[in-house]
């Protein structure tokens, strides 16, 4: 099976793990994080270009580190896509407060603009863009509304490290930008997260919340967490850093053929990249009209590892039950988009299978 995403560990990573295991230092609590987490942080910070970036143990914890950060409360509004991962949303109720959700753009899955001009009220406090499979959502329209509202910005930028929206790095946007390391995405350290900022008070609070609200040792100042990314994995991250262009370069190569050979086939929409973005190609997303689900089952009884990101929006989870209106362009997403792998490790020979294997599948159930 060609599968949706695999990581590429070299021996690069498997020398840094054993540098970190030899050094018996695992892990580190204070407010600065270990050296390898200090490290990791420096990098990442400057290729987003920000200020600053705080290593968590993952995308979920660097999305409810951001809303905790900017105090989020009950009583308090924010607005999501509702075509997306679960967590973009989920973090909201965890600190209590009324998560609006918003229909999404048909060409790019990002949030609308016009839906997030919908859901505005005097309590909404935070917008939180998911730049989906990668493309950036529509920043500029984004900033403008919040700056005219007095509404803060969190960047779910879990999907779309190295992507850029008009020359500038996702993620390094808005207030916030919340990255993931997990392993089906552009680099990884296993489980990890990453939160950028420009703000330094704003990155002081982040710090304090990921190691139980301390400053120093024992002093809790504020509630926090233990959201800490251990020692091992911020010297896997660092290596994989230094493949990132490596990485993207590929899925961008991989895109492209599958662009020009996939938009051949009727009934296919193939992923667009707008004027003003570039896509890291984190996720390689096509929209099938025929039977989407027997498409996928074929493609993988043939050894082609699709995957349906995501077969339910979220106003349709019993979680968010308060949102269970009509998100027409977010229920038609959910019915018929496809994952195919554009990793890295793709060898030509992956690349036709992939395609082969699509069309047959389309032409036998439309
Ligand atoms: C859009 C989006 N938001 C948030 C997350 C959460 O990241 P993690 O799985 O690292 O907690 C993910 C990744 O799964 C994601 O794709």
């Amino acid at each position: 099976m060609i599968p949706i995403n695999r990581p590429i560990i070299e021996k690069e990573e498997k020398e840094a793990a054993q540098r970190v295991l030899e050094s018996l230092y695992l892990t580190d609590s204070s407010f600065e994080g270990g050296k390898f987490v200090r490290e990791f942080e420096r990098r990442f910070a400057e290729f987003v270009k920000v200020k600053h970036a705080v290593a968590v143990n993952s995308g979920t914890s660097a999305l409810l580190a951001a809303l905790i950060a900017l105090n989020v409360k009950e009583g308090d509004e924010t607005i999501a896509p509702g075509f997306t991962f679960a967590s973009t949303a989920t973090t909201s109720l965890f600190v209590k407060a009324r998560i609006k959700l918003a229909d999404i753009e048909q060409r790019t899955y990002c949030i609308s603009i016009d839906e997030i001009k919908k859901n505005i009220t005097n309590n909404t406090k935070i917008i939180i863009p998911v730049h989906l499979y990668g493309h950036p959502a529509k920043m500029d329209e984004v900033m403008e509304i919040a700056q005219e509202n007095n509404i803060s910005v969190i960047e779910d930028a879990a999907q779309s490290l190295g992507s850029e929206y008009k020359g500038r790095m996702t993620g390094g946007i808005g207030l916030i930008g919340c990255f993931s390391l997990y392993a089906t995405k552009i680099i990884t350290s296993g489980e990890g997260g990453v939160v950028t900022t420009n703000d330094d008070e704003i990155a002081e609070r982040l710090r304090m919340i990921r190691s139980h609200g301390q400053h120093k040792t024992y002093d809790s100042k504020i509630l926090g967490l233990n959201l800490r990314m251990p020692q091992i994995e911020a010297a896997i991250a660092t290596e994989q850093m230094k493949k990132l262009d490596r990485f993207i370069k590929a899925r961008r190569e991989n895109s492209k053929f599958f662009n020009e050979e996939l938009s051949k086939i009727k009934d296919v929409i193939t992923p667009v990249e707008e004027d003003y973005a570039k896509s890291n190609w984190s996720i390689y997303t096509l929209y099938v009209k025929g039977k989407r689900d027997e498409i996928v089952q074929y493609l993988r009884e043939n050894g082609v590892g699709a995957v349906v990101y995501y077969p339910i929006p979220l106003n349709k989870l019993p979680l968010f039950k308060d949102n269970q209106q009509c998100l027409p362009n977010c229920e038609s997403a959910a019915e018929h988009v496809i994952s195919l792998p554009v990793h890295p490790a793709l060898s030509q020979e992956d690349r036709m299978k992939v395609v082969e294997t699509l069309k047959v599948a389309v032409k036998k159930f439309l």
